[in-house]
């Protein structure tokens, strides 16, 4: 049961409510303030075409055609980037049909810090796993692999794909600057796996291709997860940093080419988004501070982290669980996401669900009061978050001048968070001023499989092309 903050009347004391007040201003993101993140985000997108390594990365992807749909063939995918690794086998059929099969293996927290050798042993590790469950024997000839690899990656090609930078909390030496598709062939040739991994892609490039190979209606991929990102179809005549990399002809041509934003990183600079003090306690003590600003404000990865930060902060100034044993709040990311989301959605009557989690998962017993006031930091910071995302849309909208459509979404914030999709659209309305009352002509949908189906279909693509040049 959810009532907006307005509608109800809290029973904080003068002095929380004061504190509440506050914070609830450096949350709330105005209808003028979206419009003119929006613009910036354009603004930083075009930038991010231009040159390379200004501002968002807009990553070439060399996906350059659109699934017709009629793509058939047997393919692996393999997905990395989230809490899970997934290893998939595609079967796809045409008539944009298809079949799979997958097996999730948790990807634990240590691995977003071990060595460069311990993450592929443990990938392939999952991979054999996969084959042996599914094959008896082994296939002879390669299965073509499609590696969804959600990480900021430059592409020369679509089999091949060097790592900018970590993100999300990842940070494994020696891989950032390597060409990954190479890392992880190699690791199965030791193993003498069947595996030939014929294309790299991101997640958001695998949600937009999967989506539009069932949904004609699909205008970009986009990921609200642990991370946050889209993909769209833009065209090599516009991409003034493919001037480096492609034929005179080539550029000159209006050719689609799937560009991987890697948005997150939208005001690396600080200079635009209003960002609280917890957002630059995140930041600063963040492995890599001054990177994924935005991310950092939206992202599934965060918002219990950031609700963390506010009841500590609460808390400490002695406002809230006086008398309580809080040494469990202290703990960095004991939060994740679930915990606004499961606040959120809690009865505003009695807000047990808050009770149960304060209770059983930090030690601390709540009174009434405090359970209010944990819903309604939650509230705010989820609609800050789905507010912002929805500067990212529309920022694609103008520059390819979609005016309807589906924006195909995935990830767990999409899926799991409450009022998600709902906030995302009526920010949409306030930034385009479409009249209240009336559909939007924009709709979040959720998305096929981008990391697996996706995958498959841009390995089924890049074999296509591979003929095609060889005859
Ligand atoms: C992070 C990654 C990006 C990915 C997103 C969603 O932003 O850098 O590549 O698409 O998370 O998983």
């Amino acid at each position: 049961m959810h009532i907006s903050i307005e509608k109800k009347r809290l029973c904080l004391d003068k002095k929380l409510q004061n504190a509440f007040d506050s914070m609830k201003d450096s949350f709330m993101v105005s209808d003028m303030e979206l419009k003119k993140l929006a613009r910036q985000f354009e603004k930083e997108m075009e930038k991010g075409l231009e040159q390379p390594f200004d501002s968002i990365p807009m990553i070439p992807t060399w996906v350059t055609e659109h699934p017709t749909g009629n793509e058939h063939g047997e393919y692996l995918a393999l997905d990395l980037g989230g809490t899970n690794l997934r290893v998939v086998s595609v079967n796809l059929k045409g008539n944009c049909d298809f079949e799979f099969e997958h097996t999730k293996y948790p990807l634990p927290a240590s691995l977003r810090h071990c060595s460069c050798s311990e993450l592929w042993a443990h990938i392939v590790g999952c991979i054999e796993d996969f084959l042996l469950q599914k094959y008896s024997p082994l296939p002879k000839e390669p299965l073509p692999m499609g590696f969804t690899f959600s990480f900021p990656a430059s592409q020369n090609r679509i089999d091949q794909g060097v790592l900018q930078r970590w993100t999300k909390g990842f940070n494994i030496p020696d891989v950032e600057g390597k060409n990954v598709v190479s890392l992880l062939q190699e690791e199965i040739d030791k193993r003498k796996l069947p595996v030939k991994v014929t294309a790299l892609i991101n997640d958001t490039t695998g949600t937009l291709i999967a989506s539009e190979y069932s949904d004609p209606e699909t205008k970009m991929g986009l990921i609200f997860g642990t991370g946050v990102n889209a993909a769209y179809f833009d065209r090599i005549d516009r991409i003034g940093k493919m001037r480096e990399t492609v034929s005179e002809n080539l550029i000159k041509t209006q050719t689609p080419i799937a560009i991987n934003t890697e948005y997150g990183a939208f005001d690396n600079e600080h200079k635009y988004l209003k960002r609280t003090k917890y957002d630059i306690y995140i930041d600063e003590n963040s492995t890599r501070p001054n990177q994924q600003s935005y991310e950092k404000m939206v992202s599934g990865y965060y918002l219990g982290e950031i609700l963390r930060l506010v009841l500590l902060d609460f808390a400490i100034g002695g406002m809230i669980f006086k008398g309580q044993d809080i040494h469990k709040l202290k703990i960095p990311f004991i939060m994740d996401a679930s915990y606004p989301a499961r606040a959120e959605e809690d009865d505003y009557r009695q807000l047990p669900l808050i009770d149960k989690i304060m209770k059983t998962s930090l030690g601390i017993q709540t009174t009434h009061c405090e359970r209010q006031l944990i819903q309604e930091i939650s509230i705010l910071i989820g609609t800050r978050a789905a507010r912002l995302s929805a500067c990212a849309i529309a920022a694609i909208c103008r520059r390819m001048n979609i005016q309807s459509g589906h924006c195909a979404c995935d990830g767990s914030v999409f899926k799991k968070y409450p009022f998600f999709t709902m906030r995302v659209e009526n920010a949409l309305r306030g930034i385009f001023d479409w009249k209240h009352g009336k559909e939007i002509p924009l709709k979040l949908v959720a998305a096929e499989d981008g990391s697996g189906v996706g995958a498959a279909i841009v390995a089924c693509l890049a074999k296509k092309a591979t003929i095609e040049k060889a005859s």
